[in-house]
């Protein structure tokens, strides 16, 4: 019988993954000028238990080969636990409310065809616009926005529980853990975060708000895949 789904984080190591949680890698692409969406990358193994890197520095990414030993990698966990709640600002739009954790992977997926999720939610008397700020709210992978509806309920996209690895080869780094599903995230003291349908965790091991991504990795040109410029053709060459 395959053990309870949840990701725990080993102090100063890897995540640990248990459940049988699917594992797929996603490329994070563009459709038309400004709209995002992913693309199936690699498979993966599957497997009942597995453990992601978490230090950035490991060989057979995504998983981790212990290298974090080596490199001696401080994994102090320094997000907030408050809730999404406590922690989001409200944006009030004539007919949409969206809420905003400043919890940013610069995925960019905020941005649409006809504006972005601030400036969607600021023109939603207009049904299209409305629309508009739902998803550019909801595909965000972070979970850093999230749109109300009338009776102040979160707007989600439904995921069945699932773990993937983002490529991001439009700024040509790899990006962080996508966690979808309401899969529970237990810190390496045993305190659990809020559960919630999205969120993505940190695997360059640089992120200033671990275990949660902060986009660092693309100024530190995190890449996860050597010399895949080459064997995929997925990157930009760097200027
Ligand atoms: S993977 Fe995004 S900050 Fe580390």
């Amino acid at each position: 019988m395959s053990k309870e789904r949840k990701i725990i984080i080993l102090e100063n190591g890897p995540y640990l993954v248990e459940g049988n949680i699917p594992l797929a890698e996603k490329i994070n692409v563009l459709e038309g000028r400004r709209l995002h969406k992913f693309i199936d990358g690699r498979l993966l193994p599957q497997a009942e238990t597995y453990r992601l890197c978490r230090c950035g520095h490991t060989t057979t990414p995504p998983f981790c080969d212990g290298s974090h030993v080596a490199i001696n990698f401080d994994g102090t966990e320094t997000a907030s636990t408050a809730s999404y709640r406590e922690r989001a600002k409200a944006l009030e739009g004539p007919n949409l409310t969206m809420l905003d954790d400043n919890r940013c992977a610069l995925s960019k997926f905020c941005h649409r065809k006809k504006g972005t999720a601030w400036s969607l939610t600021l023109s939603s008397n207009y049904e299209d616009c409305r629309e508009e700020a739902i998803h550019a709210a909801s595909d965000c992978p972070t979970g850093r926005l999230v749109a109300l509806d009338e009776a102040g309920n979160e707007i989600e996209n439904s995921y069945e529980p699932s773990i993937d690895i983002m490529q991001e080869p439009l700024v040509g780094v790899s990006g962080g853990i996508f966690v979808k599903g309401g899969i529970p995230l237990f810190s390496e003291s045993g305190k659990i975060y809020q559960v919630r349908n999205r969120y993505v965790l940190c695997r360059c091991g640089k992120s200033y708000n671990k275990p949660f991504c902060d986009a660092i990795h693309i100024s530190a040109g995190y890449l996860d895949q050597k010399p895949v410029k080459e064997k995929k053709g997925l990157f930009r060459k760097k200027k």
